[in-house]
């Protein structure tokens, strides 16, 4: 797969964080361009007076993406380009990144500020145990229905699907057969080698009927690579079941046959999820709220006229 690749020598980016979401995308194998297009937003008469140039466009997902490092009150003049943007250019599709979500972004990889800020513990619960295993009860029944006749092969990645797996196929009431993958994920720390899976599916799944179990879908990134490499490998189908749906902040849009649960932008644990390799051995899942960082005094973003 072919990456815009950016030479050490030369990185275009005004602001460091820019060069890390750069290095996010590389290494999920997503495609972008850096600023590739300035919309005209206002005129006076034939000539340009205000324009907006998105962060990013990544072909392959067909989206834009705009990075701002301000913190979230500061961003209504942003707000309202975007505003305007989206009301001139309805065909495109963008999507603003705050400070808070690309802090998000580099604590779920397992560093960045948020990862040296206090966290306390689960701060409510969202999900109870009686009340998980009622939906994955019912996620079997539909599974069974839709598959009836067939032998499924169920594949799950590792690690946070094992409670998820273990009780879904227990509600699955055909022949199937178990196997696991796992996929490396970004860290920061220079291995910028790409995703790999790090086990593949030891079962030859060509013909088979595919059903790839994940915990959660967050950006999709890991899924839309998971699903390229897997269709690779010639099954006879292949669907997708997630217990929980993060979808407000989905980049790759990818298709969930089955989904468990919408879940809002807060970091999950428990039932299998874990921060930093905690909680996993909760029956229930809860929500974690790391504390924000605090705001730098020079927030070092680039006052272009943009
Ligand atoms: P994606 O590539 O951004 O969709 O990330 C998917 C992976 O990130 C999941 O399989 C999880 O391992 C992890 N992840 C995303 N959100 C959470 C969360 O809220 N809690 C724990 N792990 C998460
Ligand atoms: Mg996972």
């Amino acid at each position: 797969m072919a990456h815009y690749a950016v030479p050490d020598t030369h990185r275009p980016f005004a602001h460091p964080s820019e060069d890390e979401f750069a290095r996010i995308l590389n290494f999920y194998g997503v495609q972008w361009l850096y600023e590739p297009r300035s919309f005209p937003l206002r005129w006076d008469g034939a000539r340009v007076v205000e324009m907006f140039t998105p962060d990013y466009y990544l072909p392959d997902l067909d989206l834009y993406i705009e990075l701002t490092t301000l913190k979230q009150s500061l961003v209504t003049e942003k707000n309202r380009k975007l505003r305007h943007l989206r009301e001139q250019y309805p065909e495109i599709n963008i999507k603003l990144l705050y400070r808070r979500d690309y802090h998000r972004l580099l604590a779920k990889y397992g560093f960045g500020p948020l990862v040296q800020a206090d966290v306390p513990d689960v701060e409510r619960v969202l999900f109870t145990k009686p009340r998980i295993e009622r939906r994955v009860a019912e996620l079997g029944r539909t599974i069974s229905n839709d598959y009836a006749g067939e032998q499924l092969v169920i594949l799950g990645v590792l690690r946070g699907v094992f409670c998820f797996m273990a009780d879904l196929m227990r509600q699955i009431t055909l022949p199937l057969s178990v196997d696991f993958m796992s996929v490396s994920y970004y860290t920061g720390d220079g291995d910028e080698g790409g995703v790999r899976i790090t086990k593949g599916p030891d079962i030859d799944i060509a013909g088979r009927h595919v059903l790839l179990v994940e915990d959660i879908v967050d950006t999709g990134m890991t899924l839309n690579y998971l699903l390229r490499y897997l269709r690779e490998l010639n099954p006879a189908s292949l669907s997708v079941c997630a217990l929980l749906d993060k979808r407000v902040r989905r980049l790759a849009s990818v298709n969930l046959n089955y989904t468990g649960f919408e879940v809002p932008d807060e970091f999950l644990v428990g039932y299998g999820l874990d921060y930093l390799e905690r909680y996993r051995n909760m029956p229930f899942i809860g929500i974690l709220r790391p504390t924000e960082p605090p705001q730098p005094k020079s927030d070092g973003e680039k006052q272009s006229p943009k």
